[in-house]
């Protein structure tokens, strides 16, 4: 499994990078196919999605993406815990994507029944490759304790589970969430981690270089069977990395 790490000197550039990735990719999609991307919430994807917004909004196809998420929190929409609501208010409610075009995980409504209804809908919309639903592009952030969307070190078995989005409560806040499996996650054509900041730095080195406890980390299963993994990171999150 072979991974690639950018190192970025500013967060500007990292999502100037991004931005270059998303217009490429959207300018080889078909006429009448659309591009599947699926985000995360946290900090770091706030920040990149505001940075689209401000400098891209009238520079990337926007109508040709489909939007989903890899994870939501138990909320309202209109919560501030919600990741459709950071998304939707650093985003895309200012880049001309149709309504029509942003799916978001319901975390509202029952749990379980949405985390099936929700799995039904991605099957439905995002093309599959070996049976399995293949997002273009899947945005990850990286939990200092080296979780991935809201897969956490106590849920193992969700990189064994034939589902697609699964039910979990965070450990630590016993907040519970609905999250993407191992299985969908690694189908993606592409995976991009985006993690910045020097408090990231010793759990980045772990994962990327495979250091002893590292194991136990959700990031570290994160193998995408296409290969295309790639580490974007500011010089903060990377100080730590040897090569
Ligand atoms: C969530 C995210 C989560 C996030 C990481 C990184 O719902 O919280 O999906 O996986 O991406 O915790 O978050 P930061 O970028 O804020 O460190």
């Amino acid at each position: 499994m072979s991974h690639s790490v950018r190192v970025f000197s500013s967060l500007e550039a990292l999502a100037q990078s991004i931005a270059a990735i998303l217009i490429k990719d959207l300018d080889r999609i078909e006429s009448d196919h659309y591009y599947t991307l699926a985000l995360s919430g946290g900090s770091a994807a706030e920040y990149i999605f505001s940075y689209l917004s401000d400098n891209y909004a009238d520079r990337i196809s926007w109508e040709k993406l489909l939007v989903f998420w890899v994870d939501e929190r138990c909320v309202s929409p209109d919560d501030d815990e919600s990741n459709y609501r950071m998304a939707y208010e650093s985003l895309l409610q200012n880049v001309p994507i149709p309504d029509a075009n942003i799916f978001r995980i319901r975390g509202e409504d029952d749990p379980s029944a949405e985390a099936r209804q929700y799995s039904e809908l991605v099957t439905s919309m995002v093309p599959e490759y070996r049976g399995i639903p293949q997002f273009d592009l899947m945005l990850l952030g990286l939990g200092g304790d080296g979780h991935i969307a809201s897969i956490f070190h106590d849920r193992p078995d969700l990189f064994t589970t034939g589902r697609l989005f699964e039910v979990v409560t965070r450990p630590d806040k016993k907040q519970k969430r609905i999250t993407a499996t191992g299985r969908l996650i690694n189908n993606s054509l592409k995976v991009y981690f985006i993690v910045v900041g020097k408090e990231k730095a010793t759990v980045v080195s772990q994962v990327i270089e495979g250091k002893s406890g590292s194991e136990l980390y959700p990031a570290t299963r994160i193998m995408p069977a296409s290969g295309h993994l790639v580490w974007m990171l500011d010089t903060g999150a990377a100080s730590l990395l040897k090569s």
